[in-house]
């Protein structure tokens, strides 16, 4: 298990790859899976698809225990979203990709998933809440979408306005 640099804005050219369907759960994936799972808590972060540490592959980790209670990760291959709620909430978002922005993004607020775990086992699970809003989160990351996708296409330009000028004065 290693900590992996974590892709961040400006650098769309990774971050806006569709990742491909993992084929076979195994030994590599469930390498890639711990080493995004270490950089996940090292961020620290409750969410990380394989695209931010560069994989180019359908696989997201979560864990979203509180600060003190036991870690309880989540390791989803090819995880999709089989059933979304009419009803929708809103929750702030941020994301280990775009640091220190967060905006308030709405989804839907239950949705079923869909996934394999690390053993290859398949599941499907009925989530709210929290949940539901890291899952569609990460999802959204292996279809190269960003939360600030969801936000005005203001205040998107505007962040990522920033992100590129920070990357310039060579903040990277
Ligand atoms: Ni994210």
């Amino acid at each position: 298990m290693s900590v992996k640099p974590i892709i961040l804005l400006p650098d769309e050219k990774i971050l806006r790859q569709v990742s491909k369907p993992v084929k076979q759960v195994d030994t590599a994936t469930r390498s890639i899976f711990d080493d995004m799972l270490e950089t996940m808590y090292a961020a620290p972060g409750i969410g990380l698809a394989a695209i931010q540490i560069g994989v180019a592959q359908r696989l997201v980790v979560l864990d979203l225990s509180k600060t003190g209670e036991t870690p309880k990760p989540m390791f989803l291959a090819n995880p999709s979203i089989v059933w979304s709620s009419p009803e929708e909430s809103d929750y702030e978002e941020g994301c280990l990709s775009i640091p220190d922005f967060y905006e308030m993004v709405q989804r839907p607020k239950e949705v079923k998933v869909q996934f394999q775990d690390r053993n290859g086992e398949a599941h499907e699970i009925h989530a709210a809440g929290l949940l539901a809003t890291c899952l569609q989160h990460e999802i959204d990351h292996l279809n190269g979408v960003l939360f600030i996708d969801h936000i005005s296409r203001l205040k998107r330009a505007r962040v990522i306005k920033k992100f590129q000028k920070a990357d310039k004065l060579g903040r990277l």
